[in-house]
């Protein structure tokens, strides 16, 4: 006798919004697949909440192939809140609403960090529809409560899909960089995605830089001159001399003209959920440098190099065991929370049993911990390095030695 699937008859849909990163397909694709198994109906809502308003953007992704190796989202994203905002002082819940009823949805899965995620949970409480979160950004900031143990210290760390590939990606960057900043003998001041944490920045370290700055240390005038002393000693010790700092462009930096630590904004214009632009710090440090330590400093955006591209292997397997753990969640109707992994795990321990769940309403930002950066010196410590070698790997840089004998003109 044949035996009806579970969900059968039921619709899912899945959404996902802000900024996009090389893992939301391979999250839409493992969700995908296993709700189909337990029988759903899958939808892709196209733009975020945007594909929920007017007459709505939905697509089906039920007997479709979906790859999920090619980075971004092909449900495409949006900044659009469904909760009235600053920009949008509309409120667009009834929209949503009954756009959710005209498409018989039954159940929504909402990719995304704390804006998207956050809305989600608000629409569970206040309309009660059905809604699972799914993690997601590059800035690794969402507080999955991902417990990390080293040398007898402990810390509740994050790992979110998109992060893996990410770090990857600036691990490479400064390893290329790192040549043409010693071809020059020059500091290279490279910015990195992270508007409230310095968790990215830190991949820097695996492509040969030290010193870097996070958005988490304040760069007061006393901090700032302690960070010129660091940058002229590392530069004189480097036996290249080069270095590469890494910065992230949520830096706090002191303006001697205003008195006051900015971040630099590359637009003050707000998106829907009160977000501005940041860009642009790197410009700023690079050229005090070379005015206050007479050394050559360049400026480098990584921009949305980390951002795009495929989705590596951690990542992958992380958003399958994610999805694993959704469906767990699902059967269970435990509605409202959001898979996550219960502790810091190198590839192969990347399984369900490994995942839990948390309230998909409570991610708000978790800075990059303490233990992690050695605000006296600027580094990043052995602690956040064992974090980071679980994920991609043991830093893979390559180191020249130009100590060639010198040769003296025969007089
Ligand atoms: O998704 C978060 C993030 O990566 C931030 O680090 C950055 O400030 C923001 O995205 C920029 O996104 P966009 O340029 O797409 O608005």
């Amino acid at each position: 006798m044949k035996q009806e699937k579970l969900f059968a008859g039921k619709t899912l849909a899945i959404l996902s919004g802000g900024g996009d990163t090389p893992a939301i397909n391979s999250s839409i694709e493992s969700v995908r697949n296993r709700a189909l198994m337990l029988g759903f109906k899958v939808y892709g809502i196209r733009t975020g909440w945007k594909g929920l308003l007017g007459d709505g953007d939905i697509v089906d992704l039920t007997n479709r192939p979906y790859n999920g190796l090619y980075g971004g989202t092909a449900l495409r994203s949006s900044r659009t809140n469904p909760f009235p905002s600053k920009k949008n002082p509309e409120d667009r819940v009834p929209q949503v609403m009954k756009n959710l009823k005209r498409y018989k949805i039954d159940v929504l899965v909402t990719i995304g960090g704390d804006d998207t995620n956050g809305a989600a949970k608000r629409l569970y409480e206040q309309e009660g529809i059905p809604v699972i979160g799914f993690p997601k950004t590059i800035d690794n900031d969402l507080r999955t409560l991902t417990m990390h143990s080293f040398n007898g210290k402990e810390t509740d760390a994050v790992i979110c899909p998109g992060f893996p590939s990410a770090a990857k990606s600036i691990a490479e960057f400064a390893t290329r960089l790192k040549t043409t900043a010693e071809s020059h003998q020059r500091i290279m001041v490279m910015e990195v995605m992270g508007r409230d944490a310095g968790w990215l920045t830190g991949a820097g370290t695996f492509g040969g830089s030290t010193i870097s700055l996070i958005p988490e240390l304040e760069m007061t005038k006393e901090r700032k001159e302690r960070f010129f002393d660091a940058v002229a000693d590392t530069y004189k010790n480097n036996q290249n001399k080069s270095l590469i700092i890494p910065v992230s462009e949520g830096v706090r930096w002191y303006n001697e003209k205003t008195g006051t630590c900015d971040v630099v904004y590359a637009s003050t214009e707000q998106d829907e959920y009160g977000h501005a632009r940041l860009g642009g710090v790197c410009g700023t440090i690079a050229s005090e440098i070379s005015a206050k330590l007479k050394i050559d400093a360049r400026a480098q955006m990584t921009g949305y190099y980390p951002r795009s591209g495929m989705c590596n292997a951690y990542d992958r397997r992380l958003t399958q065991a994610l999805a694993d753990k959704a469906v767990d969640l699902l059967l269970r109707e435990e509605y409202g929370q959001m898979p996550v992994l219960k502790k810091v795990c190198s590839y192969g321990e990347l399984e369900e049993f490994n995942c839990g769940s948390i309230d998909m309403g409570k991610i708000g930002n978790r800075p990059l911990p303490t233990e992690y950066f050695d605000e006296t010196k600027f580094v990043f410590t052995d602690m956040y390095k064992d974090f980071l070698e679980h994920i991609i790997g043991k830093p893979e840089f390559e180191t020249f030695c130009t100590d060639f004998p010198k040769v003296h003109p025969i007089d």
